[in-house]
């Protein structure tokens, strides 16, 4: 063919700027990397159930509801690892569940005699605990339900019995999930009144109603019994309302705010970030989870290259705290790499 091409050669084509001369090698590509991923940085979501042993949970291959004896083993493993954060979420028998989460204020329950365990065998571990009604509610939601309405200010005592019987039971940080107006100034109010000044609040602050929890309510039996989580949860579509979420949860005392899910919000995390000085957290949900590890396990996807790219991805974004369920797999994958 006669086309007319650009001359190429360096001599007469002056190229002097080449973006890929800091790409040539490993060890350049270490000079210039912007971000680096830390096992400081994770938290480890972990399931616990009240019998011994564990309990796999189908829709989250490799991980598992555990009890207490396999729940200590897996937070000391992770510890082990560079691990510094756990957040417990309790599987709570049927039976037990009912229209107040009565069980919630339990301070006998799962929830608050595994944090004691933690506590008294790993001090050094930050405990964090889930402030929602959701898997005590015989209704599946994270505040009362009244004919199908989930009430905003009755929910918010239930919501402070529940986070101080954690607090008392030793929990570092209280995170509240359900996403009530003013419940983190009411929650810091309740703390402080009750001489628990140093517990702090990971308010999940920017929280969606998202297609990519369903494989956490498998895993706590914990799905709403009618209706959605839309009128609490925020609309996916809308990142202004963030802005509005986060502002006022720092107002009311966050110490630090989340966003949630992750990848598909990383504009989100980045948005936020600039606008508030406090820590951000994102969390790595169960279906961005499930997503990673079918692909994986298929062989559509290599899992430890996809894993640390989401959560660079992540960090990139503003993330100075990841929740992830791949914590301890990418801890060790990064102590490996020296990255
Ligand atoms: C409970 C809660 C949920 C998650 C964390 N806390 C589920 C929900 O709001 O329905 C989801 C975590 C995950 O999907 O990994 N309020």
């Amino acid at each position: 063919m006669n086309f007319k091409l650009p001359v190429s050669s360096t001599e007469s084509f002056d190229l002097t700027q080449r973006p890929r001369r800091n790409r040539i090698s490993e060890s350049i590509r270490g000079l210039v990397r912007e971000t680096r991923l830390h096992p400081g940085n994770f938290v480890l979501p972990l399931f616990i159930q009240e019998n011994s042993g564990s309990t796999p949970i189908h829709s989250m291959p490799g991980q598992f509801r555990l009890g207490p004896d396999a729940l200590l083993k897996e937070a000391a493993d992770a510890f082990a690892r560079g691990i510094r954060a756990v957040a417990l979420f309790p599987v709570i028998s049927e039976n037990l569940k009912d229209p107040k989460a009565s069980e919630s204020k339990n301070p006998k329950g799962l929830l608050p005699r595994t944090i004691g365990i933690l506590k008294e065998n790993l001090p050094a571990l930050t405990v964090i605990t889930d402030v929602a009604m959701d898997p005590y509610s015989s209704d599946g939601h994270d505040g009362l339900v009244e004919q199908g309405k989930i009430l905003n200010d009755e929910t918010l005592p239930v919501l402070a019995e529940m986070a101080l019987v954690q607090a008392r039971a030793g929990a570092d940080i209280i995170a509240p999930s359900d996403m009530m107006d003013g419940r983190i100034g009411y929650l810091r109010k309740a703390l402080d009144e009750n001489d628990l000044r140093d517990v702090g609040i990971l308010s999940y602050a920017v929280k969606y109603a998202s297609a990519f929890y369903g494989p956490f309510r498998d895993a706590l039996d914990s799905a709403p019994k009618s209706g959605d989580k839309k009128t609490y949860q925020m609309d996916p579509a809308n990142v202004r309302e963030a802005a509005r979420e986060v502002e006022l949860d720092v107002r009311e005392g966050a110490d630090m705010v989340m966003v949630k899910p992750a990848l598909p919000y990383l504009d989100v995390i980045a948005h936020v970030r600039s606008l508030v000085p406090v820590p951000v957290a994102a969390y790595q949900v169960s279906g961005e989870y499930a997503m990673i590890k079918a692909a994986a396990k298929q062989g559509w996807l290599e899992e430890k290259k996809a894993v640390l790219e989401t959560l660079t991805s992540i960090k990139r974004a503003g993330a100075d705290i990841i929740f992830t369920y791949f914590a301890k797999d990418a801890a060790a994958w990064l102590v490996r790499s020296q990255d």
